[in-house]
Formats: C-alpha cells, structure tokens, sequence
C-alpha cells in the first residue's frame, strides 16, 4: 500500500494509473517508448520520461507536496501519536515519485526513512540466513531429486532408505559409488520402499579429472526421461568419504601421490560435483535446494593419526559455510554422523597407530554404544524436518537441537 498517494502525485503519474513494471508503460502519453525487457533499462527510460516532465513540472512543488502528504499519512498511522525524526529532510530527487511506485519498498522520500529502509534490508539480509528461512524439507510433500554419494553402505545407504521412505512418489534418486553389485542392491532395496526410479552411477570420486560432472547428472536425468522442472525439491548429500592413512603421523605426510588422492576423493570432487548440480538445477527458482555435507566430529576437533581426515572434514566443512553465506536461497547442513558401526570404524581399529583410539572404538562396539546406520539416519532427517538449523552450521547428532 502507498501511505503516500495524493491527488497532486496522481497528476504526475507518467506511466498510466497501473504503475509496474508491466507493458504499461506504453500508455504514456508523452512518449513514444516501447516497452522493454530489461528491468535496469526500463527505470532508464522512466528517469528520462521524468525529467522531460519537468519541464512543464515543478520538481520542488513536487517533493514539497509528497513529504507533506508522507507526514500526514505517518501521523494517521500512528493514531494521532506525533512522528520523531531528526533527519527529516525530503531527498531531493525528480525520481521519488516514479521510484517509489515501480518500487514500493524503496519508497524514502527522507534522509530519515531511508536510514529505516536501509536498517530493514540488513535485518532481513541477516534473517535470511535463520532458520525460519530455510527451505522447507518437506520430503513427505514434494517431489525430490536425491543425488547421494557413496549410496553403497554404510551411512550413504541408510540415508537413501530413510529419505526413499518420505520422498513424495514419483521422486528420482541419483546413487553414486564404485561398488555396481552394491549400489543395484540399494537400488532394488529402495524401489520396495517406496513409488519411486532409482538410477544408479558407478564413479570413481578419487578420480574427478575423468568427468564432467555436470554432463553425468544432464545425461542421466535425460535418460532416465526426468525432466528439471518436474521436480520440487532438488537434494544432494555428500557422504562419499575415506579415512585416510592412519599409519602415519601428520608429521610424516611425505606422500605427494597419497595427499593428493586422499584430497581428490574427499574435497575436490565433492566441490566440482557440487558445482556442476546446483548448475543443472540453477534455472529453476522454486525449488527448495538442500545440500548436505556428511561431516566429522574430526572436522571440528583433532584426532591423533587423523591428519587427513581431519582436515578433509574441516576444509569440507568450511567449503559448505561459505556456499551457505552466499547463497541464502540454499539450505545447507554440514551433519556429522556420530560413531557409526561401518567399514570405516572396521578400518580406524585395524590400522589407527594410536592404541587409544582403536581401544576406544573397540569399545564403543563392545558395549553397543556405536550407532547403527539406520539410526543416524532417522536423526538427520529428524533434524532436516525440524529445521532449528541455520544454513551452513555444523550440527552433530548429539547436539540437542
Ligand atoms: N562411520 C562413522 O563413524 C563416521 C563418523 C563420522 C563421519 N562419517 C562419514 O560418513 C560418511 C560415510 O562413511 P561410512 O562410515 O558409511 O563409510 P563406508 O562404510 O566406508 O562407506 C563409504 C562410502 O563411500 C563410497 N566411496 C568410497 N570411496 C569412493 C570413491 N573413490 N568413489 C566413490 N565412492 C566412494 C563407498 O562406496 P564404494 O566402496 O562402493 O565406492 C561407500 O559407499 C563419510 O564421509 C565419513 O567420513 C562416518
């Protein structure tokens, strides 16, 4: 609503009475502008219509009028309470006028009120990164697209059972790992579950200077006959990981080929494939983008032996904030699983050179306090549901959120 209308503003209306950005703007009168598509260009050609108009127009009488008729309708507002600004001087600009209507957000017409406006962009900048703004999970709703790596075992694979029981039918899941016999099984496993198509994709994610991403998820959505703007809701869930070489301290990192492999498998593909996803869906706005990070306790934490694997984590995690920094409109969630009873934890017992930690997972197994797949699961759509979460944190199973 326009607190400001006044009959003397309605006389200097130049674009008609349905002021937008609409193709009202050929019926002006005074000009013989055609309507056009660049929305930057348009208020352009406005300004020029303006200040032709003033010519024959009082540009002071103008603003006098409107900052009288602003006072007016701010007292009315506030019931008779008297208005307090200090910097009320009207801004002295041929455009308010225009602005104000092809804008109504911007409508300033003083130093003071656009203090107010610029104070309510930064709220709302700083709300949209809160929870409140994420977009919804809604799995039992929407029509998904889940891309999950290292969907084989493990956690990967007790993450696309728990969503493929809430996804709305018809929904697509995109598996990814090396194992082709595993990832079938999920497969079959997951269209039991539930209305869904399944496909799966044999990568080697240590390996991402051998694809390109964004041609492998095009061609599969296209072979699988789905089509980008069918979808709701478009998830990807980075879960593919490896531990590293836990026999060696950090202080004997020496391996040029090992590090570089490790950081392949476990950033760098995890960021191109990253990439190339939000770019095949970029197009479409609606959708509610969910990108979770599987994370560690070791990304915020040093384990001894983990060098890798801590920093991976860590440097994953830091990724993943940043995409949530700037890109508000995206729900991101670094998750960090718990102890799990996987390969993975089979693996730090086995080779860990620190007693302790092999001892303590050792442990953890012995007296059932290690969680199943499943139940991680189950938690971190628990946690997508309830979305207490602000894009980008790192939330830990036992957080109490
Ligand atoms: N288990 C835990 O306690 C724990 C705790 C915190 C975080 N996490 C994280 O959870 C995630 C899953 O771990 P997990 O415990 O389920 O481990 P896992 O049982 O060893 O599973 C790892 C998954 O990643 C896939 N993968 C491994 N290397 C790959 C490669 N080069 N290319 C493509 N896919 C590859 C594996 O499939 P293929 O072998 O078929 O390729 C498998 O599906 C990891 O990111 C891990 O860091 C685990």
């Amino acid at each position: 609503m326009d607190a400001w209308n006044t009959e003397e503003e309605v006389a200097l209306k130049v674009v008609g009475p349905n002021l937008g950005f609409d193709n009202n703007f050929v019926q002006c009168s005074k000009s013989s502008f055609q309507p056009l598509p660049d929305k930057e260009e348009y208020i352009c050609s406005l300004g020029s219509a303006a200040l032709a108009d003033q010519k024959t127009k009082s540009s002071k009488k103008l603003v006098d009028s409107l900052a009288v008729a602003k006072i007016d309708a701010l007292i009315n507002y506030s019931n008779g309470d008297e208005y307090v600004c200090e910097i009320d001087e009207p801004i002295e600009s041929n455009l308010s006028n225009i602005i104000r209507h092809i804008n109504p957000e911007r409508q300033a017409l003083t130093v003071g009120e656009l203090v107010q406006l610029v104070k309510a962009d930064q709220l709302e900048l700083s709300l949209s990164g809160s929870s409140e703004s994420l977009s919804k999970f809604d799995l039992d709703s929407k029509k998904s697209c889940v891309l999950i790596t290292g969907a084989s075992r493990g956690i990967g694979r007790a993450i696309a059972q728990e969503f493929a029981k809430s996804v709305a039918a018809e929904s697509f899941f995109i598996l990814i790992a090396r194992s082709f016999k595993d990832l079938e099984e999920v497969k079959q496993a997951l269209m039991k579950i539930a209305n869904i198509s399944v496909s799966t994709l044999v990568l080697d994610l240590s390996k991402p200077e051998d694809f390109n991403f964004e041609a492998i998820v095009n061609n599969i959505l296209t072979s699988e006959n789905q089509t980008k703007d069918s979808f709701e809701q478009v998830i990807i869930v980075h879960n593919a990981g490896s531990i590293g070489n836990i026999s060696k301290r950090a202080a004997e990192m020496d391996s040029n080929d090992e590090i570089q492999a490790y950081f392949k498998l476990n950033l760098l593909s995890v960021i191109l494939l990253n990439s190339a996803f939000l770019k095949v869906f970029s197009k479409f706005d609606s959708y509610n983008i969910i990108v979770i990070n599987v994370s560690s306790l070791c990304g915020v934490q040093p384990f001894k032996s983990f060098s890798m694997y801590c920093s991976g984590k860590a440097s994953r995690d830091m990724f993943f904030k940043v995409l949530a920094l700037e890109e508000p409109n995206i729900n991101v969630l670094n998750y960090a699983p718990g102890p799990v009873e996987t390969d993975m934890v089979a693996n730090i017992v086995e080779n860990t050179w620190d007693e302790s930690l092999a001892n303590a997972n050792t442990t953890m197994r012995e007296n059932g306090t290690i969680l199943a797949p499943e139940t991680t699961a189950k938690r971190l759509v628990k946690i997508l549901d309830d979305r207490k979460y602000s894009s980008g944190d790192h939330v830990d199973y036992f957080d109490d959120i």
